[in-house]
């Protein structure tokens, strides 16, 4: 049963990253359609981010009282209108509202599909199931460039795609039930067995179940943290680091490749259409292959060390680029495709996955949730910000001013790095937690403890109350007591 629940965490995460990459794709053919200045073009990008940010935030509001299997349903079928609607709009101005569903719908899907394997996977295999999410979104964007180069001028076809795996989640959705979790939270603890039992493929009257459900129910008492406390002198250093690592994962430029990556080519030098968009699947393979590194790497070479090689690597190829796009150098193609994949490769090994990662180890847990949260809208309201600016920075600066802004971002990201991210890697929850509530330097963490060499601080087993992590984010994210029921 687990492994449906993979599947479906999977097909979101799909989702996620095929909406977010296929407007790639039908650019070049909506420009040939429409008329779109700058602004408007913008806006229409910029409209899957924008309903991220609100769908985030509907999550938040709606998945203690609806609970997370009806919220991924609505959110499936809202993958799908968006989907349809954009397949047949007359306009940009509907195309534009098509895609503020489609935002709204991976907006609550990046929340609830995490949190739905959060709650339900087993302790030791969470960590690898929340990285299948992560490769998944990469896999969605491959797969939107694939089908981008494929369906040539076919717009229309293009966005009709989107309903396919829409479709997919809603029927995987519709086989399962709603989280031991979110059913105890509900007073319903009879149900909560009964699914408890079904998802781990034993009887309900198994004493490990019985064990497993009084965890549970512990754990939910124990969820007292909220939004103000994030502020507080325990988290605020896990915080800055949260908010921070998302922040400059955005600012780094990453969306306005992965959203406009042929454009990029283009201003590269790459006249042809056909040209541009195989070098955007490239891309899109070099985003995957890079991200399965970073799930072998993680965990061994640490997290500083990572955030190192890829701040570096992401701002000496987006120099490299701006250089070449500034001196008009006749080798401008060749420099920018080297540049564009070191770029993605630096991001997908290090500033794609350690953002996430990270953020589910730092936050103390009975604050986990809310940090979570704020770590999550940090990461959308940047998103927003970049694929907004990022038409209107091109056509005023070209490619060599906005890459050069993006590259100092990345020298930002060293020194952020050096200053305020701590080691984590090696460490248990508990570890980081006590040595954030001693109030020493967190940026210390590690230093003085031995690193206990292989324990895996990812994949290992969180504690019980961590099962309610993404949970918390969903409930507290608007305040205290919104989640609770
Ligand atoms: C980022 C997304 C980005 C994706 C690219 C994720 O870690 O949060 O904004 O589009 O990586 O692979």
């Amino acid at each position: 049963m687990i492994y449906v629940v993979a599947c479906v965490a999977a097909i979101a995460g799909l989702l996620f990253g095929y909406d977010e990459g296929i407007i790639a794709g039908a650019l070049a053919p909506l420009h040939a359609r429409f008329d779109i200045p700058p602004l408007q073009e913008g806006l229409m990008t910029a409209s899957v981010p924008l309903g991220a940010l609100a769908g985030t935030l509907t999550a938040g509001w709606l998945a203690a009282p609806l609970g997370r299997r009806k919220l991924l349903l609505g959110a499936a079928v809202l993958f799908i209108s968006g989907a349809l609607i954009c397949a047949i709009a007359p306009s940009i101005l509907v195309i534009s509202l098509g895609r503020l569903l489609l935002g709204l719908a991976i907006g609550i899907a990046a929340m609830v599909a995490p949190l739905y394997i959060a709650e339900t996977a087993p302790a030791a295999q969470r960590g690898m199931l929340v990285s299948i999410y992560q490769l998944a979104i990469t896999l969605g964007i491959f797969g939107a460039y694939l089908v981008g180069f494929a369906a040539g001028d076919s717009w229309r076809v293009l966005f009709a795609t989107a309903a396919v795996p829409g479709i997919m989640l809603l029927v995987g959705v519709a086989r399962l039930s709603d989280t031991p979790r979110w059913l105890v939270l509900r007073g319903r603890g009879e149900e909560a067995r009964k699914a408890l039992a079904r998802i781990r493929g034993l009887s309900t009257g198994d004493s490990a179940v019985a064990k497993e459900i009084a965890a549970i129910t512990a754990a939910a008492r124990d969820e007292t943290g909220s939004w103000k406390n994030l502020t507080g002198p325990v988290a605020r250093p896990a915080l800055v680091v949260g908010m921070g690592l998302f922040l400059l994962q955005q600012l780094s430029g990453i969306n306005a490749v992965i959203y406009f990556a042929p454009t990029v080519f283009e201003h590269a030098g790459f006249s042809e259409t056909g040209v541009q968009l195989l070098a955007t699947v490239g891309l899109g393979a070099v985003n995957v292959v890079m991200t399965l590194v970073a799930m072998a790497l993680i965990d061994r070479i640490g997290r500083r060390l990572l955030l190192f090689i890829g701040f570096a690597g992401a701002a000496l190829s987006l120099g490299l680029i701006a250089f070449a796009a500034g001196t008009g150098s006749d080798q401008l193609q060749i420099l920018s495709l080297v540049g564009l994949v070191v770029y993605i490769a630096a991001f997908a090994v290090a500033l794609g996955p350690l953002p996430w990662v990270m953020m589910s180890e730092i936050f103390p847990l009975h604050l986990r949730g809310p940090g979570m949260g704020a770590a999550s809208l940090t990461n959308w309201t940047f998103n927003v910000l970049v694929v907004l600016t990022f038409p209107l920075l091109l056509d005023r600066l070209g490619l060599a001013g906005v890459f050069a802004i993006y590259a100092a971002v990345c020298v930002a990201g060293l020194f952020f790095t050096a200053r305020w991210v701590p080691e984590t890697s090696g460490l248990t929850l508990e570890e980081i937690e006590a040595h954030l509530k001693a109030g020493k330097p967190f940026r210390r963490l590690g230093e003085t403890q031995a690193s206990g060499a292989a324990a895996d601080v990812n994949i290992a087993p969180l504690p019980p109350a961590a099962v309610s992590s993404p949970v918390a984010t969903a409930e507290s994210v608007l305040g205290p007591g919104v989640g609770r029921s």
